[in-house]
């Protein structure tokens, strides 16, 4: 491979940007988002289709080998964006706020998420449920766009127990539930759901005026989300149920990103219903 910069590929596609998203949203197409963190797979995913772009603090434990997202700093993720953002043509890149990056005060959060989108990012996400609603609201009132992320949220690894289904009990989806609500209601742009029942997110998602993107929860979600490795057949170890290889029977890595995008629009994936990792 040719170490040199390359020009993206041509496509046809127009940039993809929040107004796109919503219609796409409102019209029930299915969106698609993949994980992704240097020019090389950005301007492959982004040539296979795939509309969003997550530069995830899973490339902690993706690229950089640790056993959990919290060592990331925020000028690791930094320079990861800015890798993104020079393989990108047209994809909506999201920028993680990583552990510590966002939990002490909205100010923090906000001097941080303008760091992300200096470095390109076109929205940044955050963990948490009711405590983050506050900097949701900051984040979204200074014109930066905010995904929430609920269910199991990575970074709590600790507090949850490990990487385990949330929202089995009544209780536990009750407030779940509640939490989606008021992060829509504070101006969260998109919610990201992680290992909930189907059945549960199913609810969130038709709650919601706003795309929520499942991972391990479900084909009822607005769209789907994979850790790029994962789906690549990529990651050695034990690998969440939900997660599929797309490499299998595919002629290339674009080809089987393009396949996972037919699958997630058709509703073809995910399969079946999640029980947990
Ligand atoms: O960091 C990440 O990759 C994520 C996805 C698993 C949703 O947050």
């Amino acid at each position: 491979m040719s170490s040199h910069p390359q020009e993206p590929a041509a496509s046809t596609r127009k940039p993809i940007n929040l107004h796109r998203l919503r219609e796409l949203h409102a019209s029930g197409e299915k969106l698609t988002m993949l994980t992704c963190y240097d020019a090389t797979f950005a301007r492959v995913a982004d040539d296979a289709g795939v509309e969003m772009l997550l530069v995830g603090d899973s490339l902690g434990m993706v690229l950089q080998g640790k056993s959990s997202t919290l060592p990331v700093t925020i000028d690791e993720m930094i320079y990861h964006v800015r890798s993104v953002v020079a393989g990108n043509r047209t994809a909506w890149i999201i920028g993680d706020m990583p552990f510590a990056s966002y939990q002490e005060s909205p100010s923090q959060a906000c001097a941080n998420a303008a760091r992300l989108m200096q470095a390109g990012a076109h929205m940044v996400k955050l963990e948490g449920g009711g405590w983050t609603n506050e900097t949701v609201r900051f984040l979204s009132e200074r014109g930066i766009p905010v995904s929430a992320h609920l269910g199991l949220t990575p970074q709590s690894v600790h507090a949850l127990g490990g990487y385990r289904i949330q929202g089995k009990t009544d209780a536990a989806a009750d407030i779940l539930k509640r939490d989606a609500k008021a992060i829509a209601d504070a101006g969260a742009a998109m919610l990201v759901l992680e290992l909930l029942p189907s059945i549960l997110a199913k609810d969130i998602t038709e709650m919601l005026p706003i795309p929520v993107i499942g991972i391990g929860a479900g084909v009822d979600c607005s769209g789907q989300v994979l850790v790029l490795h994962d789906m690549l057949g990529l990651t050695k170890g034990k690998l969440p149920r939900f997660v599929k290889n797309f490499m299998n029977g595919a002629p290339s890595i674009e080809a089987a990103i393009a396949n996972y995008v037919v699958e997630v629009k058709a509703k073809r994936f995910p399969e079946n219903a999640v029980h947990g990792y």
